[in-house]
């Protein structure tokens, strides 16, 4: 009943506008009217490869045991996307300094097995191609058929499995940082491999840890995620078509709450990753000191630091970065070369070794990985809790939207009769009356607010 009368009211606004020959922005309002006008609105669900995540956010792969089995399962119970990362996961082992290489692939395939026990939800695995076990990391992901592997830090072109994963059900899902690095991959994947990715993360230079931007180019607009997004979709757009289906854009860095959401998605996103926000969960795998960091910490705090890997990475600054920059060093055994780039004997510190004391709470032997946002957090919720704190932003944000449309179709008017043409200005009084009509069915039907 509610919805005809505002299809009737964007019917009659529509009439009088043909009149008139004003071109009103109705087509984009009447679709977000008809996405918030069903019982429930909510956000579109996020399809990678065959399996699909009714909440649009992937949780992001937080190396060194920060995102365990125990994070990845919560999220994936609550609808979304739980990632395990395998970066150094076999510092939680006790002979990682023994062989750190096995340590590596018996944690890994324990976490993925406790998440499959714990959830049926959508599981994957995070791994960087930095890392000197990648391909062995792989096979494990491979082997105990996880629904994606995200792979990072790095471009993941040569010599990756395709066959095998498509076999094992498995979806890859690069994780970039530029519509050049997707070109390339993509390119180079349908000549190698004659296929393409079932994703893209697009991460932005506000996300927590190692990012793939030079120093200068992470406080440049440029290179901002809401200038990245838009190329990197069109980019996409010829490989979507000679598929014919849809490769999703999954946003990264410096999303918060559902309204960011919104917004990335209106910019061509399929859905969002998100690390900062999931840190702060009961469920984070990491020691309380870790997250109580985040609770902590204060805007100016956040900084970026450069990291032993020769990447720059965001980071709470505490004494222990300080310390280092300033040329001290904590004595430290490589346990392996875990990393290609990694020259042991030049670096100041073992950053596996630091990341891992943060997560077991030691903050005074090393340092916490977080996004520009971590400020923002203010307490520890269940990860249940924050995609529905989530959902509900997105709804709102999606309802305010509309509302600033209906503005957007009142400017357009006004505009019209203030340039004088004579027939508009017969018919303002009526079209404002309609825009009023649309703005009040628009508050019964969907909006729940205060139309003022
Ligand atoms: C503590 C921490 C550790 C991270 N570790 C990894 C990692 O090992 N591999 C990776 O690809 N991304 C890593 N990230 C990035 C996240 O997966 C995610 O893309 C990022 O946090 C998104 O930005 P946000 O924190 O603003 O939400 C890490 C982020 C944080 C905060």
């Amino acid at each position: 009943m509610i919805v005809s009368r505002l299809e009737s009211a964007l019917f009659a606004l529509k009439q009088l506008a043909d009149q008139v020959s004003l071109r009103l922005p109705l087509e984009n309002l009447r679709e977000q009217i008809g996405r918030l006008s069903s019982t429930q609105p909510s956000w579109p669900p996020l399809r990678i490869g065959n399996r699909i995540a009714t909440v649009p956010v992937v949780q992001g792969g937080m190396g060194v045991g920060i995102s365990l089995s125990g994070l990845a399962s919560a999220v994936a119970n609550a609808g979304g996307v739980g990632v395990i990362a395998a970066n150094a996961v076999g510092l939680i082992e006790k002979d990682y300094f023994k062989d750190g290489r096995a340590a590596n692939l018996r944690a890994l395939r324990r976490e993925i097995r406790e998440a499959r026990k714990k959830s049926d939800g959508v599981i994957g695995v995070n791994i960087m191609v930095a890392v000197n076990d990648f391909h062995e990391l792989l096979d494990v992901a491979i082997e105990e058929r996880v629904d994606l592997v995200l792979m990072g830090a790095g471009l993941p072109v040569k010599n990756i499995p395709v066959q095998r994963m498509r076999e094992a059900g498995v979806s890859p899902v690069p994780i970039v940082s530029s519509p050049r690095a997707v070109d390339l991959i993509f390119r180079m994947w349908k000549k190698l491999y004659n296929d393409v990715p079932d994703a893209v993360v697009c991460e932005g230079p506000k996300a927590g840890g190692h990012l793939g931007f030079s120093e200068e180019q992470i406080d440049d607009p440029e290179f901002a995620l809401e200038n990245l997004l838009p190329p990197i979709v069109e980019v996409l757009q010829p490989f979507e078509e000679e598929l014919g289906r849809r490769i999703p854009v999954i946003a990264a860095g410096g999303i918060y709450d559902g309204g960011d959401v919104y917004e990335v998605l209106e910019l061509g996103a399929s859905g969002v990753q998100m690390g900062t926000r999931f840190v702060a969960t009961h469920e984070c795998d990491a020691a309380p000191e870790f997250k109580q960091a985040y609770l902590d910490c204060a805007e100016e705090q956040i900084g970026i630091i450069q990291s032993p890997v020769g990447m720059p990475g965001r980071a709470i600054r505490n004494e222990f970065i300080a310390r280092t920059e300033e040329g001290w060093g904590p004595r430290f055994r490589c346990a392996w070369q875990c990393l290609a780039s990694c020259k042991a004997e030049d670096a100041r510190y073992c950053i596996s070794l630091a990341l891992n004391s943060a997560r077991k709470g030691k903050l005074d032997r090393g340092f916490v990985f977080a996004g520009s946002n971590a400020s923002r957090v203010a307490e520890i919720v269940p990860v249940s809790s924050l995609v529905n704190e989530l959902a509900e932003g997105f709804v709102a944000r999606a309802r305010e939207s509309v509302l600033l449309g209906v503005d957007a179709v009142a400017a357009s008017v006004r505009e019209a009769r203030d340039s004088g043409v004579a027939l508009v200005q017969k018919r303002y009084e009526e079209l404002v009356a309609r825009i009023t009509d649309l703005r009040a069915a628009l508050h019964e039907a969907v909006l729940g607010m205060d139309l003022r």
